[in-house]
């Protein structure tokens, strides 16, 4: 837990609303590899990371009317419990999609007041928008003892973002801020929602995020899209399979024979879907034996994968994960989350990390124009109470 943090969101609660309020925090994610494939019923490898978003709880005077206050923003917003909607003024959605879904589930909840903060940086593919939706799903939860269980948070915080941020995402982020579990990992089934926790041993490697800097928007219609044309292959595969429900029934035998003479670009979204799915089985067992630099290779091929044939990446992921290929010191690097700019993980040897950093950060600048925001990512537990 960040204490700064969280006893900063005390201090701005107080400051706004007067009376000491409950907090809360829920983790943004990384994750090793699995891209994609959440909402094709694949599995993905992710794990809860020390960059928080921190949630303030407490009353509202009239039992109506919510009070919100972003600390990020240093903006506030104010609405009724029964004039819920999406606005235009984008963060507080993150917060009124979930009032939303627990409206429609019947839960009784009354006005509130809340202060929203955190340092998982916005739109760098770590998940602030899951971080904030679970934390809000949480920190109403607890304070109107709706004792709401793990999996229907997720579940809360997902529909959220489908109905107020327009963004039809899968599981994984949701689920990885809630389950997050420190230095694990977890293998995540999001068919049948079966999880396994995996311990991250990465043996003198770290997990170094580079943030493009490039602010990425998956509300721009691509990811939408991409979810689409993964639809698209299913249901030609489906005319002649109909046991096939989704890309994980899918082989790519099937893929040749039924998609690709249709369309080329359906096509090779399908094909990335099913080798990365390949790929997350025998690189979960790399790391469960060990075998670190196995892993990283398919974290390259997962790039190569993202970047030609389901086309998320951008020039600068590009240009960060050609850059660090030829480094000794470099397992893998990827582009992560949803794409068109944020991050890239890579598992780099402890102590080259500096020196890596130091070389990289100009060479980036004098090719992008823009600076790199270097983190090394600590594995921490999921949502808690502070
Ligand atoms: C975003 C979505 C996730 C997942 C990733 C890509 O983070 O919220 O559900 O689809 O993109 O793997």
């Amino acid at each position: 837990m960040n204490k700064a943090l969280a006893d900063s969101v005390r201090q701005k609660y107080v400051e706004q609303f007067g009376e000491e309020p409950l907090i809360v925090r829920s983790p943004g994610r990384v994750n090793i590899i699995g891209e994609h494939t959440d909402y094709n019923e694949g599995f993905v490898l992710p794990a809860a990371i020390d960059k928080a978003i921190y949630v303030g709880i407490g009353k509202s005077e009239d039992g109506k009317t919510i009070h919100l206050f972003s600390g990020e923003f240093n903006e506030a917003y104010q609405t009724t419990l029964d004039n819920i909607h999406p606005t235009e003024r984008g963060w507080p959605n993150y917060v009124l999609g979930v009032v939303d879904q627990l409206k429609k589930r019947g839960y009784s909840i009354k006005g509130f007041s809340m202060v929203v903060d955190g340092d998982v940086p916005i739109g760098a593919g770590l998940s602030s928008s899951a971080a904030v939706e679970c934390a809000v799903a949480f920190a109403l939860s607890q304070f109107f003892n709706l004792n709401i269980g793990k999996r229907d948070l997720d579940f809360i915080a997902q529909k959220a973002e489908h109905e107020f941020a327009g963004v039809l995402c899968g599981i994984m982020d949701q689920f990885d801020s809630v389950f997050g579990k420190k230095d694990h990992v977890i293998k995540l089934d999001c068919r049948s929602i079966e999880y396994e926790y995996v311990p991250l041993k990465l043996e003198g490697y770290k997990i170094l995020l580079l943030n493009t800097n490039v602010k990425h928007s998956l509300a721009s219609s691509e990811y939408n899209k991409r979810r689409q044309e993964c639809e698209q292959g299913v249901a030609w595969v489906k005319e002649h399979h109909p046991d096939v429900n989704s890309l994980r029934d899918v082989t790519k035998q099937m893929l040749d024979e039924h998609v690709k003479p249709k369309d080329d670009l359906v096509y090779r979204r399908c094909k990335y879907v099913v080798e990365e799915n390949e790929r997350l089985i025998t690189g979960c067992d790399d790391l469960k034996t060990g075998r670190l630099e196995a892993l990283g290779q398919k974290m390259f091929q997962t790039h190569d994968g993202l970047s030609k044939d389901y086309s998320v990446s951008c020039k600068e992921l590009d240009y960060l994960v050609d850059a660090v290929r030829s480094e000794e010191a470099v397992l893998g690097a990827r582009m992560m989350g949803g794409g068109f700019g944020g991050c890239t993980i890579n598992l780099v040897k402890e102590n080259a990390i500096d020196e890596l950093i130091q070389k990289l950060g100009p060479a980036y600048k004098q090719a992008m124009g823009k600076e790199i925001t270097a983190y090394v990512a600590q594995i921490e537990d999921g949502t808690s109470l502070c």
